[in-house]
């Protein structure tokens, strides 16, 4: 972060003083004014409700061009990194460290994720407590939570082998942890991990394979897996990262920021999207219902929207969606589904909506969301598992800001004010006189 030689003015139409603020510039993407002297100096905030131009925090981890549907994580293109850029080990490695690992770093890396991957044998009691039929967000929310209370030795925040360690712990048994609240769904027994299997061929195994037969994974469908886990890794500052940095911010366990971070991308408008995107594509049914969903859609009245369309940043294509529709094709045509309804019914209508005003005047594009329901549904996922999925790749991403959080000297406790537009001063009337 270097200072600009411009400065920002702010100056008052009724002559009150004019108020010069700093710029400072990063190494790519927008400048930003430094208004931290601004209630000081004015007495008023800013006001930016959403966030729309806000920068919290200084980065070096991820970096969003919406204009070009550009995504970089730690200057790599998504694109290369999804596609031959090795598997979502490496992109962790990369994410966690600023650099991919050579040979060695990546063994042992790999090495040190996979010895943590069992969850302590305890844990397999909570589960017991939630109804086989409970969302599995609400599975995870609790168990991640709950694994601060088996860690007590990596929750000092401020030693960083902690934070090393609750990072490790917490990338090596999500997989787990999400396979685990899959099994219990369907009254089948857990599935332990196994060491020799990669980082995805294990957590298909321990969703898929059963104590009756022999599992064997099939190393396309693998592949895409990976591929999926690494395009969901990280995303700059979404609403769920930003979650996680607010509750780091008080100094609360990594655990429990996780937590906090798989609560937020629960919602339909974020990470909930996907799930969102499958039922919305099954309840339209034919490429003939298109024309009638797509004016509901463009109905204010009606609420409904284009679930996978749309994001805060990307005016332009989401790259993500790009190689999602790719991964989408691939594991099709790999089990012969290439005629799958949905994944036809999915492309007419994307075609549509590109080729609609309503859709285009607003920069509406498909987001990483709108295929994604697709092939993982393809993967035998359960549509209520896709953000749980999501949570799986995104929590390298949620720790990678948190450990970078932790350890910048600029960081304090996250405290927003407000526009107050309610009841001034009163005294409270005697219930006789209410
Ligand atoms: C993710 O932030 C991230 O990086 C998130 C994410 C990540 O990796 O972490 O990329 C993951 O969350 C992707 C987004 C998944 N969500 C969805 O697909 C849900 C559907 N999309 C929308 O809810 C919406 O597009 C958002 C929430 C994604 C973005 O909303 P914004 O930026 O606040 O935009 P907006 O709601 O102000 O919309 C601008 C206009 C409005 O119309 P007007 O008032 O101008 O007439 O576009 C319309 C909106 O009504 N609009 C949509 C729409 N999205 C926006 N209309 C129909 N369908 C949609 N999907």
């Amino acid at each position: 972060m270097t200072n600009s030689e411009t400065k920002a003015t702010l100056s008052f139409s009724d002559g009150s003083p004019a108020l010069e603020m700093p710029i400072y510039k990063g190494s790519i993407g927008p400048d930003v004014i430094d208004i931290r002297k601004l209630y000081g100096a004015t007495g008023m905030f800013t006001y930016d409700p959403g966030f729309m131009s806000t920068a919290a925090c200084n980065s070096s981890i991820t970096y969003i061009d919406g204009d070009k549907g550009e995504l970089l994580y730690r200057g790599y293109p998504i694109e290369q990194l999804a596609v031959n850029g090795g598997d979502f080990l490496e992109t962790c490695y990369l994410l966690l460290n600023g650099e991919l690992p050579n040979a060695d770093q990546k063994k042992e890396f790999v090495a040190t994720v996979t010895n943590h991957t069992m969850v302590h044998e305890q844990m397999q009691f909570f589960f017991r407590g939630f109804r086989r039929d409970a969302h599995p967000m609400s599975v995870l929310v609790g168990t991640v939570g709950a694994l601060a209370s088996f860690y007590h030795d990596s929750l000092d925040i401020n030693d960083p082998h902690h934070r090393e360690v609750s990072a490790i712990r917490l990338i090596a048994k999500m997989p787990t942890l999400v396979a685990m609240a899959y099994k219990y769904s369907i009254g089948q027994p857990f599935v332990y991990p196994r060491n020799d299997l990669s980082y995805s061929a294990n957590f298909m195994h321990m969703m898929f394979s059963t104590p009756c037969e022999p599992y064997k994974t099939n190393e396309v469908l693998v592949r895409a897996l990976d591929r999926i886990l690494i395009l969901h890794a990280d995303h700059e500052q979404n609403a769920s990262t930003s979650t996680v940095r607010l509750a780091g911010s008080s100094g609360a366990n990594p655990f429990a920021c996780i937590a906090a971070g798989i609560a937020c991308l629960w919602g339909p408008a974020h990470g909930g999207a996907n799930e969102a995107a499958l039922s919305m594509l099954e309840e339209i049914g034919s490429v003939d219902n298109i024309p009638h969903f797509i004016a509901q859609v463009k109905d204010k009245n009606s609420g409904v929207k284009l679930m996978g369309f749309g994001h805060r940043v990307y005016k332009n294509y989401d790259p993500r969606a790009k190689l999602m529709r790719e991964t989408c094709y691939e594991v099709l045509q790999e089990l012969g589904l290439q005629d799958d309804p949905l994944f036809k019914l999915a492309m007419a209508l994307e075609k549509i909506a590109l080729e609609d005003e309503y859709f285009v005047s607003r920069k509406l594009y498909p987001n990483v969301d709108f295929y994604s329901g697709i092939v993982q549904r393809a993967l035998g996922i359960p549509t209520a598992l896709f953000t749980g999925i999501f949570a799986l790749a995104r929590t390298v991403g949620w720790i990678a800001q948190w450990k970078e959080m932790i350890s910048d000297p600029e960081q304090k406790i996250g405290r927003p004010r407000q526009l107050f537009v309610g009841a001034a001063k009163r005294d409270v009337p005697p219930i006789d006189k209410r």
